[in-house]
């Protein structure tokens, strides 16, 4: 299809992965920007409190210049942006921070509207993301960083076995205030076990988790 070839700029990044019979990941393309828009002027009010680029997104014209970043993303072979569609409805973004392929890893960041939370679409989605991350790249290490109070971003990693490695200390910015981060990672040689990297860790708390030996 003429339409995908254009988003698939990079061999070895798919334009599309099907995660199931309801979750589609579809590499993000100028054709999304009015939507994609939308979405986010939607949940503006609910988004804005975790993500620091809400604020500043008000046009499609700033949603298109994301989208021509996330295509230049591509272009540096740094990783790439999904629209997510559940039942072929766009319902948010996943997609990576970085890729390193030097050192073997990347981090993975997402958002879902309000409407579309509490299905499961989201952990889906990031599963898929780290299969393709280990699997398709070949990466040793998928890194996820939440706002330490953001419950329902970090449930994500954990309900995927990631380990939570450390609480970095006013590490963003959010609404003009510094904000603790949780740092989660989940090596190449945890994946598929079925503990993951071992039991979740108790949400919340401030301070360094300690590693856990390996
Ligand atoms: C973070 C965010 C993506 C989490 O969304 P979510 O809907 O809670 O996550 P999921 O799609 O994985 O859904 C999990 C819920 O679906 C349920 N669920 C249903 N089917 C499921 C399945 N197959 N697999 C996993 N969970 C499933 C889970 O029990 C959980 O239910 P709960 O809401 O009662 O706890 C969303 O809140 C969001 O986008 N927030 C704003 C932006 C943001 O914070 N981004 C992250 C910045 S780090």
């Amino acid at each position: 299809m003429a339409e995908e070839g254009a988003v698939r700029l990079h061999a070895r990044y798919p334009a599309r992965i099907r995660v199931d019979d309801e979750v589609e990941l579809e590499t993000v393309a100028e054709r999304d920007a009015v939507d994609l828009f939308a979405l986010t002027d939607r949940n503006r009010e609910y988004l804005r409190r975790w993500l620091p680029w809400v604020d500043s997104t008000r046009s499609v014209a700033d949603t298109r210049a994301f989208i021509e970043r996330s295509r230049e993303q591509v272009r540096r072979e740094q990783g790439f942006q999904c629209a997510i569609r559940f039942r072929g409805e766009l319902v948010g973004v996943i997609g990576f921070v970085y890729v390193d392929q030097v050192n073997g890893r990347a981090e993975i960041g997402y958002w879902i509207s309000e409407a579309a939370q509490g299905r499961g679409v989201m952990t889906r989605a990031c599963g898929a993301l780290v299969h393709f991350a280990i699997e398709s790249l070949g990466l040793n290490r998928v890194e996820i960083r939440a706002d330490i109070d953001n419950r329902r971003s970090r449930a994500i990693p954990e309900r995927l076995g990631f380990f939570q490695e450390a609480v970095l200390r006013e590490a963003a910015i959010t609404n003009g205030r510094y904000i603790d981060l949780a740092m989660y990672a989940l090596l190449r040689r945890s994946w598929g076990h079925p503990t993951g990297e071992g039991p979740a860790k108790p949400l919340g708390g401030e301070g360094a988790v300690p590693p856990r030996k390996e």
